[in-house]
């Protein structure tokens, strides 16, 4: 797979993209991952991306020229190319799966009041990493980058992404290590046992109770589908 990621910033990306679990994949050859300046695209001495919104109002806008330049430098037959904007679609682990299963992502980093919207046309999808507003796209990219590249076959062994929270539709169960008391508080009897079928059943347990606690609304979707 290879992601591009076209940004005005592109500096900020290799420090963590390069690193731990995605930095391994990279040496491994499992994904490439591209950086694209927008600015390159931009018009004039100052190569610039941006100007003033139709109707007035606060801030710049990102003008369809340069990225559709940018766009185009890059992408193929088989290239999806998503936006990051806060007013996306909530990006998810069910879409992580079938990103997972593209060959080339152009991921779109916005700053600035936006893009114009008539950039959305060119795009396959419009993502957002949650209700919030950022400074720009590039933390969205970086989220969406990681999330898609350790489901890649080969980036983490065989079935460990499997009982990860989200994937099921339930948060993850709670995990403990070594000492089996730490100042006071003991890890549960059960998960020493040895006894397999009872670790699972209490693990699925604490698995639901923890969604119904901090996640009410995945407990009720779950419940729905059960
Ligand atoms: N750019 C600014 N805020 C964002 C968000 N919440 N998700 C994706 N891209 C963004």
């Amino acid at each position: 797979m290879k992601i591009s990621i076209i940004s005005l910033f592109p500096e900020v990306f290799p420090a963590y993209l390069n690193s731990s679990i995605l930095g391994r994949a990279q040496e491994k050859g499992l994904v490439e991952v591209e950086y694209v300046a927008l600015r390159n695209f931009g018009k004039g001495a100052h190569r610039s991306v941006d100007d003033r919104p139709f109707g007035g109002g606060k801030g710049q806008v990102i003008q369809c020229e340069p990225v559709l330049k940018a766009i185009r430098s890059i992408r193929k037959e088989d290239s999806q190319v998503y936006l990051l904007a806060p007013s996306g679609c909530l990006f998810k682990q069910k879409k992580a799966h079938e990103m997972a299963q593209c060959s080339h992502l152009i991921l779109l980093c916005g700053h600035y009041e936006g893009f114009d919207y008539r950039i959305e046309e060119y795009c396959d999808g419009i993502l957002s990493i949650g209700d919030y507003v950022l400074s720009g796209g590039e933390l969205a990219a970086m989220v969406i980058t990681d999330a898609v590249v350790r489901l890649l076959p080969g980036v983490i062994s065989e079935g460990s992404t499997e009982e990860e929270s989200f994937e099921n539709g339930l948060l993850e169960y709670p995990q403990y290590t070594q000492p089996a008391i730490f100042e006071g508080k003991e890890v549960p009897e059960v998960l020493r046992s040895g006894n397999h079928a009872k670790i699972h059943a209490y693990r699925q347990e604490q698995s639901l109770l923890r969604t119904k606690k901090m996640r009410p609304d995945l407990y009720q979707d779950y419940q729905k589908r059960e």
